[in-house]
């Protein structure tokens, strides 16, 4: 039995009952028009609530910042009242619940922007071999090459730390434990901070702190509205698709380590290379990090049970999120306290869809009950 990864877990301000985490998963399924998290889409993380943490799928924090047709967003009246929906019925569950916010930056397309405007990014520049989902003006859904962006005016950068602040107000007024700032993956804080996607001359690019500069102001913006103890961060140092090549990738992932740290915010959540490709990272570089944060280490990709009680034996991770595992198990706790076998999950429902391949694995119980 894994029982470091079965023990509970203070971070910051919220006391986890194991360190199972349910890793952030983008599953395209919210109520249209309008992206609004539905009754299916609860059913499903009530589902997963025994999770010590679940980390919700991303949810764009304005329609500038989605990049894929379907997902949530919280940026509405009526998203907002969805989420709740969902947060009560984890909560009822006696779960905890993080959304992550998130803003694509330059994996859009106009197809995606009010009034079928360019997306926008920190520097005019097509991310290669990248794509994102649209409804084509005849109806039907694709996977298209992302668009050319434009680069934000410096006078238009508040408005963006903006967008994070009301995410979080949002958040907070929906009863989210925390919330997470997705700042991996290629999206807009990762291409501030990747050397080859800002080349931008004012205060937002050059040099590592002014790359990083706006990764911190929002998540400044997320502390002065939830409280530090109740904000995480995603960090993906080792991703190279979406056209992110960081030639500072450690570095950064180290002074906002440091930068965090002092801000005292609850949790660091690292998106390990995984098919996306990159390389792994170090032990070197997870020594360091552990040096430089005292809050949680989250860790994701690719564990097993037994890695992850082992990771976090090694005192270098604290908790350990499980993404495809969780799409194919909502009981994934209770499979891990037995051993048990894990359901394996269906590529070809994770995006779009409804209860198939969503709502409809089975627990351990159900497979029982069904044998026996
Ligand atoms: C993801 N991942 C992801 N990451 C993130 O930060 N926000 C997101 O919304 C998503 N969406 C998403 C959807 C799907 C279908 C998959 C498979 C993955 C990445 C995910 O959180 C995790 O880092 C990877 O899945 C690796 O962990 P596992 O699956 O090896 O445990």
């Amino acid at each position: 039995m894994p029982k470091h990864l079965l023990s509970p877990l203070q971070t910051g301000s919220v006391h986890l009952n194991n360190r199972v985490v349910m890793a952030p998963l983008t599953r395209s399924r919210a109520a249209q028009p309008g992206d609004i998290p539905r009754a299916l889409n609860v059913e499903y993380y009530a589902q997963r609530a025994t999770a010590g943490l679940i980390v919700t799928e991303a949810s764009q924090i304005s329609r500038q910042g989605q990049g894929y047709a379907w997902t949530p967003g919280i940026y509405t009246d009526e998203q907002e009242a969805g989420w709740k929906t969902v947060v009560d019925a984890v909560h009822a569950k006696a779960g905890k619940i993080a959304l992550q916010i998130w803003h694509v930056g330059r994996i859009s397309h106009n197809l995606l922007q009010e009034n079928g405007v360019a997306p926008v990014a920190p520097s005019a520049i097509v991310a290669e071999n990248a794509q994102c989902f649209v409804v084509q003006p005849d109806g039907t859904p694709a996977n298209v090459p992302t668009a050319e962006p434009r680069a934000l005016a410096l006078e238009e950068i508040p408005g963006i730390v903006e967008q994070y602040r009301q995410a979080t107000i949002r958040a907070k007024r929906a009863g989210f434990d925390l919330v997470e700032v997705h700042a991996a993956n290629g999206y807009l804080l990762q291409q501030f901070m990747s050397t080859n996607s800002n080349l931008r001359d004012d205060i937002y690019g050059g040099s590592l702190e002014n790359r990083a500069r706006l990764t911190l102001e929002a998540v400044d913006a997320a502390i002065a509205e939830i409280g530090a103890s109740r904000v995480g961060i995603r960090l993906s140092p080792g991703f190279v698709a979406h056209g992110i090549a960081d030639s500072e990738a450690e570095p950064m992932a180290l002074y906002l380590a440091a930068e965090l740290n002092e801000r005292g915010i609850a949790y660091i959540h690292i998106a390990e290379p995984d098919w996306a490709g990159g390389a792994e990272l170090t032990q070197a570089f997870r020594q360091q990090l552990r040096a430089a944060f005292k809050g949680t280490i989250i860790c994701c990709g690719g564990y097993t049970a037994a890695e992850a009680d082992a990771l976090i034996v090694s005192g270098l991770a604290d908790a350990i999120a499980f993404g495809r595992p969780y799409i194919a198990n909502p009981d994934l706790v209770a499979r891990f306290a037995k051993g048990a076998e894990l359901n394996k999950p269906d590529r070809n429902t994770f995006y779009g869809g409804e209860e198939k391949g969503y709502t409809d694995y089975p627990t351990l119980e159900e497979v029982e009950a069904a044998s026996a």
